[in-house]
This record gives C-alpha cells, structure tokens and sequence, in this order.
C-alpha cells in the first residue's frame, strides 16, 4: 500500500522523519548527557560481562523496567483528543459558570472515550457502556465531567459499586469472565434493570466512539449571579449521528482489529475531520423535586425530556490528537470533584461517592501531585499543597499556611456567594432501596414505546446469548425480574436460552 493510500495513523513515523529530514539530533541519557553508542553494551573484550558502568545501558533498562503505572481500575482502555467547547446559547439565567458567560467564547477542552470493564488490551467492540469524560480548562481552574455515553448507571448507591465492578471483572480463582457471578448480581439488584436494558439494545456497541452520544449522567446543580440554584443534567448528542455495530460483526471485529475505534477517532482528527457533538443541559427546579413521581438524584432514572426540555448551550469539537499518549492521556486524571463556581453538587448518591473516589485513585495511580501535571492543571493552582513525589510548583515562594499575614492566596468570595446551600435534616440510616424503588417503569418504557420491534428482538437475543451461560437458578431470577418490565421480554429471552443452547449442541 503507498503512503497515500494509508490512513494518519499507519504513517506517524513516516511524517515523524518528513519533518526532520534535515536536523540531526545527538542522542542523550536522562540527564540529557550525549551517549557514545546504542548498538552494544559495554563489555570486557568481545565475550566478557557487561560492566556496571555502562551507564547508558543502565539507564535505559531501569527506565523500562518502570513504564507502567497502574492502569484505571475501570475504564482502562480508551483514547484521547484536544478541542474546544463553544458557547452558542446563553444559559446565563441558569449558572454564572464563566465557561458559559459570553456566547462565541472557546474553552480548550481535553475528552477521553473509553470501556468500562476489560483491561487495557481488550477490544474496542465488546458489550459495554462507554465513558465519555471531558475535561474543560476554565478561567477558574478544571471542569471535569465524567460520564459515560448512558444517562443512566447500573446501581444507585456507591456501597455496591465495588461489588458491581468485580462482577464485571475476572472471576478471583480462575481468572476467567464469570457469568455467574454477573447474572448473579444483576438479578438481585432490579436497580439494574434499566441500564441493563439499554447495555443489551443496539447501543451497547457503537460503531466508535464519534457515533454515539454522552451524557454526564449524575445530577448536578447551577447556581446562577443572584445565588438561585437549579439541579440540572449535561447531554452532549454526537453531530455525526447513532452508529451501532451488531453482536455478529462485533465479534468479528473484534479479532480482526481490536484497536477499531481508536483508529476511527486518531484518523478522523489527523484528517480533519473533526468530530463534534451538541451540548445540552436539563434543568429542574428545586420546588418541583417533592411533586415528581421518580426521585431526580437517582441515576437508574432518567428525567423525561417532555417535562424537562433539552436546552441548548454550545458545541464539543475534537480537533488534535495527543502528541504523546502516555503524557497526555494515559495521565490524564479526571474527578467529579473538579468543579467551578456555578456548577456544584447534588443529593445524588451516585455522585457523592465519585466526589471522593477519583482524586484518591489519581494520589494512587498519577501520584500525589497528579494536578501539577501540563495536561491536567494548565492553569496554576493556588493553594497549600507543597512537596510531595514530582513537585513542579513553588508557587512563587508564597506561604503554604492559613491564616498568614504575608499575603498569600485567599478564598474566593464570589465562589462563596455561588455555593448552593441544601437543608439537611435527618437520623443516621442504612436505607436498601432496591425493592423500595420503582426499578422497571422507564425500562418498560424503553423496551415498549422506544425501541422499533426489529431492536426488541435483537435485544431478547443479545440478553439469550449471555444469560444462556448461567447456572439455572439464577436464569430463571433475571427472567422473572424481566417479566416484570414486560412478558413478551421475559419469555422471549426464556425461549431464546432455548434456542441457543439447543445450537450449541
Ligand atoms: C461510586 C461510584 C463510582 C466509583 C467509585 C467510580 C470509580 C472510578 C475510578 C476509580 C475510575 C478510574 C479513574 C482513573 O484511574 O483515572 C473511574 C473512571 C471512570 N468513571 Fe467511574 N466510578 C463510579 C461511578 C461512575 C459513574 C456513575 C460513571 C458515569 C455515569 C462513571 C464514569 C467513569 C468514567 C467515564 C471513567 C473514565 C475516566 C477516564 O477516561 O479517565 N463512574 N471511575
């Protein structure tokens, strides 16, 4: 094949030295000190032992003995790219978020697509939700919203989450997937039903990571000039349109290149093709929280767009790709936690749990000082923060104690006035609500009035196929939670097990 006739990502090396024809660059150690060879090691004459001071072979080898960092204990494989957010609404009634303070203004933003449940090598067309995490570099330091490409999540309550990562993940004794322990707990838990629904309809494998949209799913609040608060939801519909892939070619894809839609999204970039999406909130008013008939702050639940409009606010465009993976993406550390005055926190349950979880994972897989690196914290922070392993920052010798009479930095009185203030009253209690919740009506909902009878059936034989690979008991539990979202569902994946057992023997 000739160059032309490659895709951007099969030539990198091929531009790589287009663009250095005419430089040569000397070759270094770490420290930056020019090597005298690269070839051989250092030896006592031709068949004699390496020497300790071949610094150059020791430096090398070290390094390469610790290139990896741990990867994310989820969401492990994924791919990165650089654009803006533009605003082209005016949602300043809403949030004083400067982000969105002037129609026309770009935020630079960084977005990182990714899987849920397999390691880093696992193939990009498995069954699985899709993060969609984007990071916004504000005036007023990191906006993270960490979502997945779902407006909905599994369970509702961070207790389980742990319990419901391991199910996803390898069985501890034989290291293999294990569909009893995953049918196990999605048919204990009915909170699952509804995310589990959509898991097994035609979206449970976009065609790449353009083709689908992303929501950030929790809900959050916004805070507007006067210090009115809002709940809302984020959704970013993808401009390019729905792509799915069905199981059948999936699986064939995924043996021939599992690396599919990394591919799609490097080539797309490096060809101009820019990928974008339109960018939405959901606002809810806090009166109206007591009258609805489905608790806001749970994140099995949607809130219907017929009583809560789709407002527009601005567009996401991806247009670079990293220049390194490793330092641009692989480091990349998102968190909840990471919000700006206008744009605070909610009751959500979901969500109280992510506030603490992802800055911990970044202290344990970045390092403590995670935020001091380019691609997470281009804007400096002002804090107390000092030392700690990699320290980039002095921080212009300012104290790094409060109070001080020297000057040093002080609490923003604007992000005080923009902090929503709830009422919380109550006893301490461990509150199960499972069985307390409405779990099947807006999966009921999705499987009758939304899904065309063609993706009804292709659901009923998605979950078959699966399911077919469980103990019985625990066959005949999920068909009984699904016979409660609708009959026809029920006994068509009962008859579909059939089915599909029967052509495997
Ligand atoms: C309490 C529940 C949850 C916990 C404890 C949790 C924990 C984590 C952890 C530890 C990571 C790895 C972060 C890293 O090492 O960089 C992660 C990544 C991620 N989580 Fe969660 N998660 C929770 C719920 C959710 C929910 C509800 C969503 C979306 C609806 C979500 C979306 C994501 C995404 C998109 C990433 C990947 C971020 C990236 O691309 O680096 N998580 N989560």
């Amino acid at each position: 094949m000739s160059t032309e006739q490659r895709p951007p990502s099969a030539n990198q090396l091929l531009f790589y030295a287009t663009k250095q024809k005419n430089v040569k660059e000397v070759a270094t150690t770490g420290s930056g000190n020019p090597i005298p060879g690269k070839d051989a090691s250092l030896t006592v004459g031709k068949d004699g032992p390496i020497l300790l001071q071949d610094i150059v072979n020791i430096d090398e080898v070290a390094h390469f003995n610790r290139e990896r960092i741990p990867e994310r204990v989820v969401h492990a494989k994924g791919a990165g790219a650089f654009g803006y957010f533009e605003v082209t609404n005016d949602i300043t009634e809403f949030s004083a978020a400067k982000v969105f303070d002037t129609i026309g203004k770009r935020t630079p933003i960084a977005v990182r697509f990714s899987q849920v449940t397999n390691e880093m090598g696992s193939a990009d067309t498995v069954r699985d939700p899709r993060g969609f995490a984007v990071k916004f570099y504000t005036e007023d330091g990191i906006w993270d919203i960490v979502g997945n490409n779902t407006p909905i999540f599994f369970i509702r309550d961070t207790i389980l989450f742990p319990s419901f990562i391991h199910i996803l993940k390898r069985n501890p004794v034989t290291n293999l997937r294990d569909w009893d322990m995953y049918w196990d707990f999605f048919s204990l838990r009915p909170e699952t039903m509804h995310q589990m629904l959509v898991l097994y309809s035609d979206r449970g494998i976009p065609d790449g990571y353009r083709y689908m949209h992303g929501y950030g799913s929790n809900t959050f609040s916004f805070v507007n000039a006067k210090g009115d608060f809002n709940y809302c939801k984020f959704h970013y519909k993808t401009d390019q349109g729905i792509r799915n892939i069905f199981s059948d070619q999936a699986r064939i894809i995924a043996g021939a290149d599992p690396d599919y839609s990394l591919r799609d999204l490097y080539n797309a970039i490096a060809e101009g093709r820019s990928p974008s999406w339109t960018f939405y909130v959901q606002i809810l008013n806090p009166k109206q929280v007591d009258k609805l008939s489905f608790n806001p702050f749970d994140v099995t639940k949607t809130w219907p767009h017929a009583d809560f409009p789709l407002i527009p606010v601005g567009r996401l465009v991806l247009n670079k790709n990293p220049s390194n993976y490793f330092a641009e993406v692989e480091q990349l550390g998102f968190s909840p936690a990471n919000l700006i005055p206008g744009i605070d926190v909610s009751p959500d349950r979901m969500l109280q749990g992510r506030l603490f979880a992802y800055n911990d994972t970044q202290r344990y897989r970045i390092g403590v000082n995670h935020e001091q690196l380019p691609v997470n914290s281009p804007s400096k922070a002002k804090n107390f923060n000092r030392a700690g392993k990699f320290t980039l920052e002095s921080q212009g010798g300012a104290p790094n104690y409060h109070p001080n009479s020297f000057h040093g930095p002080e609490p923003s009185i604007i992000a005080k006035e923009l902090s929503p203030s709830f009422s919380l009253v109550g006893n301490t209690v461990r509150i199960d609500t499972s069985l307390l919740e409405d779990n099947f009506t807006q999966g009921r909902i999705l499987y009758q009035r939304v899904l065309p009878p063609q993706e009804r059936q292709r659901l009923i034989d998605n979950i078959a196929f699966d399911l077919k690979n469980a103990t019985q008991f625990i066959q005949e539990r999920l068909i009984s939670n699904l016979l409660q979202v609708d009959e026809g569902l029920g006994n068509g994946v009962r008859d579909g097990i059939r089915r599909h057992v029967h052509a495997a023997i």
